[in-house]
């Protein structure tokens, strides 16, 4: 396909954090990945990314979340506008201007977050015309999170977590975010997993029949009984203070509760908004979770926000 001329245009794209409801980790394959049966969430903390024209590539963050965040070429948005300009013969470099909400290095997958916004703004910007389906391929090079942020909404995840199928499910949910003031890699946390794991058989993973079901009747107390983390033990063995927090948020009235991907981020489950806004008040107020986020989940993935037309 031969792209349409690359114009003056700016594009910005928003895009969403996620949560896992359900995280399944199977054992370590041979490529370093960890196959997973898990049950993404996208939830409305969102990054805004625009990018437009400009004579050298670049990346530029503001937003209270974008301390630690690279601003050089090893920026998951950088690499994802570069992927596509090499994979479709662009050969304009763009700036990207990301304006963060998402908690970096917090499990919900801000980076892959950023990404996927890039791919989505690029292939406006570029009138490349890109199905989501086509840039799914590019969204799981960059990250096992990247093509599920193209969809948002609730998905089912295979794989390494990049094979998405939107799952029918009912209902809204009021979620409470403890922010923590520390980040934990992803790769240390499957590392620790596999350390705590030792030596014992590894099933391959699988869904709880329970989650989906209580999703698909949108019962948000049954959908809290659910949730579920195969890396919480290993998040908490690392930050040990997260189990505090997981208690002190169910004390305070939580439908349940549960680490948020690889962590450290510790999401919550209200029974209503009302609900959500006293947990967040009295996690806040305790001392436990200083810094706290409401949010209410499905919402969709990465959609274009705004776009000028060339001048
Ligand atoms: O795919 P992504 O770049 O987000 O993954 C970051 C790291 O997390 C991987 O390099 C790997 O160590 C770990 N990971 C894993 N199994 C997965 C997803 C991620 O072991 N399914």
């Amino acid at each position: 396909m031969t792209p349409a001329p690359v114009d003056q245009s700016v594009v910005r794209v928003r895009v969403p954090a996620k949560v896992n409801l359900e995280l399944r980790v199977g054992p370590r394959r041979p490529d370093g990945y960890h196959g997973l049966a898990t049950v993404y969430q996208a939830v409305s903390l969102h990054d805004t990314v625009e990018v437009r024209v400009a004579d050298g590539w670049s990346v530029h963050l503001r937003g209270r979340t974008a301390t630690g965040v690279p601003t050089d070429d090893t920026n998951l948005a950088v690499r994802a506008a570069q992927e596509l300009a090499g994979a479709y013969g662009i050969g304009t470099p763009v700036a990207i201007s990301i304006t963060k909400e998402i908690p970096v290095a917090g499990g919900m997958a801000g980076g892959s977050a950023d990404a996927a916004a890039t791919l989505v703004a690029c292939n406006r910007l570029w009138g490349l015309e890109l199905t989501l389906e086509e840039l799914e391929g590019a969204a799981a090079a960059l990250g096992s999170d990247v093509p599920f942020l193209l969809h948002g909404g609730t998905s089912l995840g295979a794989g390494r977590g990049d094979q998405v199928v939107p799952l029918l499910a009912r209902g809204k949910y009021h979620w409470v975010f403890a922010l923590a003031d520390e980040g934990l890699s992803t790769p240390a946390v499957y590392a620790e997993c596999d350390r705590l794991r030792g030596s014992a058989d590894v099933a391959p993973p699988q869904h709880g029949l329970e989650l989906l079901g209580a999703l698909r009747t949108g019962d948000a107390r049954k959908v809290a009984q659910h949730l579920a983390n195969d890396l919480q033990v290993a998040a908490i063995s690392l930050q040990p203070g997260l189990g505090e927090v997981l208690e002190a948020g169910l004390g305070f009235g939580a439908l349940g509760g549960v680490v948020s991907g690889s962590g450290p981020t510790v999401a919550f489950l209200a029974r209503d908004r009302e609900s959500a806004i006293d947990l967040a008040v009295a996690l806040t107020a305790s001392g436990v979770a200083p810094d706290v986020r409401r949010a209410s989940g499905p919402v969709p993935g990465a959609q274009v926000d705004h776009a000028t037309p060339s001048t």
